[in-house]
């Protein structure tokens, strides 16, 4: 089973529209996919409840209140984090995951966030010891503002302490696509295809980095 965890500790970075596009991703491919939801707010089990019918099915996970209980066949296992996780909690979370999607907005509030958030997570043994693979996307990035070009160069140099370098995959635009599929229950790689053509676009070098061998630890 792959299991691919969208984290980072400041809310309103895009863990659920992340995560839940990675797992519509995924079962528009058929696979079996389930989706663990470890907010109390449960935000992407409500979209997958207004998920329409004929869809390829995504198993939703209550992990928030029943803890990570997956299906018996689940092939792919997207889960999204909570904000403020930190200490044991991050550790536990991250014990779970093999890849890590990391979605940062361009902010400098969120940026100086982000650096706090990715020196906590570098000091996690397993992220430590290559044992888990991490990337970061930058989300809602507004092409040519001098916010998208600070956080792109930041992200670009980011390194663990250890030297290696995390891959900065991809800007995800800010779309009004995302709210629309997100109505019922889709995620942009099955909803209206000329209208994402250019959000797809800009998820592709994630959804490559996703389905090949370097997002999996050796
Ligand atoms: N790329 C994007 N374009 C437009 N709106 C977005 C994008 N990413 C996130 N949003 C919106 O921003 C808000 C916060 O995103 P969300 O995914 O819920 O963040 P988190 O799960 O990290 O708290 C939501 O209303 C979501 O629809
Ligand atoms: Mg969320």
């Amino acid at each position: 089973m792959r299991t691919i965890l969208v984290l980072n500790s400041k809310g309103g970075s895009g863990k659920t529209t992340v995560a839940i596009n990675i797992a519509g991703f995924f079962a528009d491919r058929g696979q079996a996919v389930a989706l663990a939801d470890f907010d109390v707010q449960h935000s992407s089990l409500d979209w997958l409840a207004s998920r329409e019918a004929d869809r390829p099915e995504i198993k939703g996970i209550d992990a928030a209140n029943h803890g990570l209980r997956v299906p018996s066949g689940t092939e792919i296992l997207v889960m999204d984090a909570p904000a403020a996780t930190h200490g044991e909690e991050l550790g536990a979370l991250v014990r779970r995951a093999q890849t890590i999607v990391i979605p940062v907005i361009p902010s400098p509030v969120d940026l100086r966030a982000a650096e706090r958030f990715l020196s906590d997570l570098a000091k996690v043994r397993v992220v430590e010891r290559h044992e888990v693979k991490v990337a970061t996307v930058a989300n809602r990035a507004r092409e040519g503002t001098q916010a998208t070009a600070e956080l792109g160069e930041y992200l670009e140099q980011l390194k663990l302490p250890n030297g290696r370098k995390l891959p900065f995959l991809a800007n995800l635009r800010s779309s009004v696509n995302y709210l629309r599929a997100a109505e019922r229950g889709l995620s942009i790689f099955e909803f209206a295809p000329m209208a994402t053509a250019p959000d797809r676009e800009c998820w592709s070098p994630l959804t490559k980095w996703l389905t090949s061998a370097r997002s999996v630890p050796e």
